[in-house]
C-alpha cells in the first residue's frame, strides 16, 4: 500500500528538521509491541530507530496503557497516567469581551467573506454548487438571508455596492446531529473532495450586465489558485488547514494585497482536518488541534475569513465586530445527549475517567465554576496520532508569515512551544462530533478507547445523522477489504484509508488496557457530558 514509504518518509522529514519530538511518532504505543490497528495497518510496523514506547516508559514507568504507574496521588489515591507528565498546560491569555447576540448576528448577516456570488444569480446558481448549494434555511434569520441555505450570506457589497451571497463560517461549524441543525457542531459529512471553484465555472452566466457579477469572478479565481491543494481525498475531511497556508501565499503580509503569484512555494500535502465543536472553544488557551492558535483569539477567527480580505482597511472593518463573533462562539454551549443514559453505569465510568483520563481531558461540573480543564499539550510521541498536521504547521512557512502579517499584531500563531503535539481537548458533546481525533480517522469513540480494534479501511454506512451508534458512540462504519487504490469509482471518497499519509489512525492507547465492561462504563459517562 505504500504506507510504509510515505512513514518513512514523514520520519526523514522529521529526523532533518528535528520537528518531530524524538525521531519518528510512536505509532501504536501500546507497549507490548503488538499488532494495534489490524493486519498491515499503520502501526503494525515500527520505524527503524523509532520510540516503540512512550516517553514515559522510557522514564521505567508502565506504558500508559494500564493507566497506572507513578505520580501525584488524585481522585481515589490512584495515580495519574504516566504520559500525562510529558505534557505542557498551554497558559491562558484574557480574551476580549462583546455581545454573544450581536456576534450571532454579525455571524448570519456580516460579510466578512466579501467575494461571493450575485444574490440575482444565485437561484441558478445553487442547485449547481453540489453539496455547497444544499443546506436547509435557518430558522430565525431574516430579509432575503430567510430564503437562503444556512451556510450562506446575502449582503451588499462594499466595494461594487451589489447584493452579493457569500459563504460563511458555517459551511464548516454547524453539522446535523439526529436530524437537526447545530451551530457549533463541525459539519462531518462535508464533502470536499470537489471543489467549489469547479462548480462556479458551471454557473451560466446570461449575456446581460449584472451588478456583482465581478465579485463572483474574485471568488472563483480565488478558488482556482487554492484548488489544487486543498481538494481532499474523503468525505467528511476538511481542507481548513491547507486553505489558510496557501491564501497566506497570495496576500501580502503588510498590506493584505491579493498576489497573483506565490510569494513561496506551498508543499503539495494533503492535510485532512476535524473541524471540532464551537463548545470547546471557551475552555482553550490555544486554539487549533496543535493548540498553536494563542494570545487574542479573535487573530485566527478573523483569518478565517481571508479569502476574499485584500486590504488592511477591509480587515479593520471586519475586526470591527469580531469580538462580538468570539463572544457568541464562547457563548455556544454543548448539547445534551438526546437519547438514554444508564446513570449506574455512568457513574461507574466517572471513576474510571478519573483515574486514566482527567489528567489531561480534565474534570467536569453541573456547575461549570467547579470544572477543570487543564490545556494540555502532548508531544506527537507520546500521543502518536498521526504526526502531519501538527508536523506541517511547524515546518511551513505559513506560522511566520502570519505573525509578521497585520493578523499577528492581534495574536500569534506558535507551534513548537515547548513542543510540536496537540492538545486534549474538552469532551463536552464529544458524544456528538464524530469521527475523532484531529483527522476524522476515528468513527466511534469505542474505537478511540481501543486502539488496537481500529479498522485500517472504513466507510460510514451513511450520512444520515440520525443513523447513530449509541452504543460504540458514534457513526455507524463498515470494515472495507480495500483502502482508496482498490476501491470503486463511485465509492472512493468514502473510503477512510488510514494508511494514506495524514489519515493514520494510531496513537491514543490510553483506554487500551480497559477491559470491556470498563469501557461501556466510560462511554457511558462521556454521554453525560
Ligand atoms: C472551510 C471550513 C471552515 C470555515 C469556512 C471556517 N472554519 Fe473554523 N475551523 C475549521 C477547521 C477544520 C478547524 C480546525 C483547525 C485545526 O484545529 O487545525 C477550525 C477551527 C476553528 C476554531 C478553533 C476551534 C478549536 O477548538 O480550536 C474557531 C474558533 C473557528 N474555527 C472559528 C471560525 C470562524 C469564526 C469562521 C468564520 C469567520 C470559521 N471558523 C470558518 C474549518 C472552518
Ligand atoms: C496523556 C494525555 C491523555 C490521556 C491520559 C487521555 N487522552 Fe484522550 N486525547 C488526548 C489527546 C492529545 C487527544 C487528541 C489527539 C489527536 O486528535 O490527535 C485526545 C483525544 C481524545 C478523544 C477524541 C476527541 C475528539 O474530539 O476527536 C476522546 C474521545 C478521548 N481522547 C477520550 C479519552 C478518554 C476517555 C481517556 C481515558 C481513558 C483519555 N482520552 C485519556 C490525550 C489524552
Amino acid at each position: 500500500m505504500g504506507s510504509m514509504t510515505q512513514r518513512t518518509l514523514i520520519t526523514v522529514a522529521c529526523l532533518v528538521l528535528g520537528a518531530c519530538g524524538e525521531g519518528a511518532p510512536a505509532q501504536g504505543s501500546d507497549g507490548d509491541g503488538s499488532d494495534s490497528t489490524g493486519a498491515g495497518g499503520p502501526g503494525t510496523t515500527t520505524e527503524p530507530g523509532a520510540p516503540t514506547t512512550t516517553e514515559a516508559n522510557d522514564s521505567g514507568v508502565d506504558s500508559p496503557t494500564t493507566g497506572s504507574s507513578h505520580g501525584d496521588s488524585t481522585t481515589d489515591g490512584e495515580p495519574p497516567p504516566a504520559a500525562c507528565a510529558m505534557g505542557y498546560p498551554i497558559p491562558g491569555t484574557e480574551q476580549v469581551q462583546g455581545d454573544a447576540e450581536a456576534g450571532y448576528h454579525a455571524l448570519l448577516n456580516e460579510g466578512y467573506v466579501s467575494c461571493g456570488i450575485p444574490f440575482a444569480l444565485f437561484p441558478i446558481a445553487a442547485p449547481l454548487l453540489g453539496s455547497f448549494g444544499e443546506g436547509e434555511p435557518l430558522p430565525g434569520r431574516t430579509g432575503k438571508n430567510a430564503e437562503v441555505p444556512y451556510n450562506w450570506t446575502v449582503h451588499t457589497s462594499k466595494s461594487s455596492g451589489a447584493e452579493i451571497v457569500s459563504l460563511n463560517c458555517l459551511e464548516c461549524h454547524a453539522g446535523h446531529f439526529n436530524g437537526e441543525l447545530v451551530i457549533g457542531l463541525g459539519k462531518a459529512d462535508a464533502d470536499y473532495t470537489e471543489q467549489i471553484g469547479g462548480f462556479l465555472a458551471e454557473i451560466p452566466i446570461p449575456g446581460i450586465p449584472i451588478p456583482g457579477l465581478e465579485e463572483m469572478t474574485r471568488m472563483a479565481q480565488r478558488y482556482q489558485a487554492v484548488g489544487d491543494y486543498t481538494r481532499m481525498l474523503v468525505v467528511g475531511t476538511n481542507p481548513a488547514d491547507s486553505l489558510a497556508a496557501v491564501l497566506s501565499t497570495r496576500h501580502d503580509a503588510e498590506t493584505l494585497e491579493w498576489l497573483d503569484e506565490p510569494n513561496t512555494v506551498v508543499p503539495d500535502v494533503i492535510l485532512p482536518v476535524d473541524t471540532p465543536p464551537w463548545w470547546h472553544t471557551k475552555k482553550k488557551h490555544g486554539l487549533f488541534w496543535n493548540g498553536m492558535s494563542r494570545g487574542d483569539h479573535r487573530a485566527t477567527m478573523i483569518y478565517a475569513s481571508a479569502l476574499c480580505t485584500d486590504s488592511v482597511e477591509e480587515a479593520e472593518d471586519i475586526f470591527s465586530y469580531f469580538n462580538n463573533i468570539r463572544a457568541f462562539i464562547e457563548s455556544v454551549e454543548a448539547p445534551k445527549y438526546p437519547f438514554s443514559i444508564d446513570d449506574e453505569l455512568a457513574a461507574q465510568g466517572q471513576e474510571i475517567f478519573a483515574r486514566d483520563c482527567s489528567c489531561c481531558h480534565g474534570t467536569y461540573a453541573d456547575d461549570p465554576a467547579l470544572e477543570t480543564y487543564p490545556n494540555m499539550l502532548l508531544p506527537l510521541d507520546t500521543i502518536g496520532t498521526d504526526p502531519l498536521l501538527a508536523f506541517e504547521a511547524d515546518a511551513r512557512p505559513f506560522a511566520d508569515w502570519f505573525n509578521s502579517s497585520w493578523y499577528g499584531d492581534i495574536g500569534k500563531l506558535t507551534t513548537g512551544d515547548p513542543f510540536v503535539g496537540y492538545v486534549a481537548p474538552p469532551l463536552d458533546g464529544i458524544w456528538a462530533s464524530a469521527p475523532y481525533f484531529h483527522n476524522a480517522s476515528v468513527p466511534t469513540i469505542e474505537l478511540v478507547l481501543n486502539s488496537k480494534a481500529r479498522p485500517m479501511w472504513w466507510r460510514r454506512v451513511d450520512y444520515d445523522s440520525t443513523n447513530y451508534d449509541e452504543e460504540a458512540v458514534g457513526w455507524p462504519w463498515v470494515e472495507l477489504p480495500y483502502g482508496q487504490d482498490g476501491a470503486p469509482d463511485d465509492e472512493r471518497k468514502h473510503v477512510y484509508d488510514t494508511t494514506i499519509t495524514g489519515h493514520w489512525n494510531t496513537g491514543h492507547p490510553f483506554g487500551d488496557h480497559l477491559d470491556d465492561q470498563e469501557r461501556r462504563a466510560v462511554l457511558e459517562y462521556l454521554k453525560t457530558l
